[in-house]
Formats: C-alpha cells, sequence, structure tokens
C-alpha cells in the first residue's frame, strides 16, 4: 500500500468531521490485512464526554464490518498547526486490537505525515493480562 493513498483517504475522512464544538476536524483512515480502508472521523456531542475520536470511529467501524486485522492507520487533523498523535483513549483502545509493531501516521493540517509504533505511543499496557482469560 503506498501511503500516499492512506493519506488521501485520512484527508477524506476528516471532511465527515462533526465538530462543532472544538472546529477540530480529525480523519482517520485504517488499512485492514485485506486491504480494504475504512475511514472514521470524529464525532462530538454536547455532552462533551460524548465525543468519539476519529480513530476510535475507524476501528468501530471495521471491526463492526467484521474486520479483525490491521495493518496501520492515517490520522489527519484538518485544524492543526503541527502533527497531533491520537489521546490516551484511542491509543489505549487500538492497542488491544494491534500488535506493537503496528504504525500509526498523523499530520496536522499541511499534510507532513510522521509515523511512530505502536510501542511508542502505548508502551506499557497495564491491563494486558486480561485480554486472553
Ligand atoms: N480528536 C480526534 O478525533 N483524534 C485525535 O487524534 C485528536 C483529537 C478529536 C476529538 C475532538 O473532537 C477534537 O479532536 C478536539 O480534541
Amino acid at each position: 500500500m503506498n501511503s500516499e493513498v492512506l493519506y488521501q483517504a485520512a484527508k477524506e475522512a476528516s471532511e465527515h468531521s462533526y465538530s462543532p464544538y472544538s472546529r477540530f476536524r480529525v480523519g482517520a483512515a485504517l488499512l485492514c490485512e485485506d486491504g480494504t480502508i475504512i475511514k472514521g472521523a470524529n464525532i462530538e456531542n454536547r455532552s462533551y464526554g460524548g465525543t468519539i475520536c476519529a480513530e476510535r470511529n475507524a476501528f468501530t467501524a471495521a471491526l463492526s464490518a467484521g474486520h479483525n486485522s490491521f495493518k496501520e492507520i492515517a490520522v489527519f487533523c484538518a485544524d492543526a498547526e503541527y502533527p497531533v498523535p491520537p489521546c490516551g483513549i484511542c491509543r489505549q483502545f487500538m492497542s488491544e486490537f494491534v500488535d506493537t509493531s503496528f504504525p500509526v501516521h498523523y499530520s496536522g493540517g499541511d499534510g507532513n505525515f510522521i509515523q511512530k509504533s505502536m510501542a511508542e505511543l502505548f508502551p506499557e499496557d497495564s491491563l494486558h493480562e486480561l485480554k486472553n482469560r
């Protein structure tokens, strides 16, 4: 997969952001093992805690459609002046479905993506022992 294709998909996803409260549009594009790209955007709520980030929307859409193995994710923050990595909740959430080498690409509005591994973003998972009970 050419990374540019995934980056473009993340940009497209950000166009569907519902972010009237933060005015911070985010799009995510998740590459599944079979080559399918699943997109997600951040969807906010006036009860602020109900907001769901683009990354988690991409993962829940993919998982709900039957995908369970993932290759990489790109996250485009259209309104940021610097590359914004996934929030803490998203790091915890994603870690449940990917291995430590999973590449996470992220960018601000200039479209210059940087890449880090899941292990770099989430080095210590305190609850991994619960996973395979
Ligand atoms: N947001 C994401 O969707 N992903 C990120 O990686 C950073 C933050 C959203 C949540 C909220 O709707 C807005 O951006 C501002 O935090």
